[in-house]
């Protein structure tokens, strides 16, 4: 049984480093290979974070969503939630996990997203979908989520730290100057912590 993390997979994501994610959540649905982070329960970065937060009224979009472990988290909180993911399997077995979601699951690709997404939501929520991109893509994929956020909106990032070594991912942990860099387009950075070897970053826009 393949993981993210052995040989196959490096190979995979080096070839296509979009495409893997389809292949990876299609052997999980054969039974033929774990996806590593489909651990049912929504990231405790997320969690902290949100737990007081009421989102009645708000509008959030939860990027890279995978298997709907923050998405659904993020709903509960009141949000009207817009999750994505560019894996069509991925979002088809989210969508049967949770058949009375209020969650809009949606197949798209960060790099091609709606265009009535620009500015759009008052929270944005991003774990852990950069660092699963080669480093060449980055500062793209980093540019187009900070343009999810409404005014007054806003992003929160999660990932693993990196400091200088570029690992032979996936995964590609991120360097401060990159976690600092969603602060692009007009959002400005809120805080930006590193618990546990993981960024955990808040940005608004004004
Ligand atoms: C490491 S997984 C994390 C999934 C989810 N955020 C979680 O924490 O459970 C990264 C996710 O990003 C998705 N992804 C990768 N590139 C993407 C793109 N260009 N557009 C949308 N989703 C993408 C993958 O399919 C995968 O589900």
């Amino acid at each position: 049984m393949s993981t993210a993390d052995d040989a196959h997979t490096r190979h995979l994501a080096a070839a296509d480093p979009t495409g893997w994610f389809e292949h990876l959540y299609a052997e999980a649905e054969n039974g033929t290979a774990n996806v590593p982070w489909d651990v049912g329960d929504p990231h405790g970065l997320l969690v902290a974070w949100a737990r007081d937060l009421d989102g009645t009224g708000r509008r959030a979009l939860v990027v890279g969503c995978g298997l709907g472990r923050d998405s659904e988290f993020v709903a509960a909180r009141g949000f009207a939630t817009t999750a994505f993911d560019i894996a069509p399997t991925a979002i088809a077995t989210t969508r049967r996990r949770f058949p009375d979601s209020p969650v809009d699951y949606r197949v798209a690709d960060l790099f091609a997203p709606p265009a009535d997404w620009h500015r759009s939501f008052d929270l944005v929520v991003e774990s852990i979908t950069v660092q699963a991109l080669p480093v060449a893509l980055h500062q793209r994929a980093i540019a187009a989520i900070a343009d999810f956020v409404a005014p007054g909106g806003t992003l929160l990032a999660i990932a693993v730290a990196r400091d200088d070594v570029v690992p032979e991912g996936p995964p590609w942990p991120l360097t401060e100057a990159e976690v600092r860099s969603f602060a692009t387009g007009g959002l400005r950075e809120v805080s930006v912590d590193r618990p546990d070897g993981r960024w955990c970053a808040e940005f608004r826009r004004g």
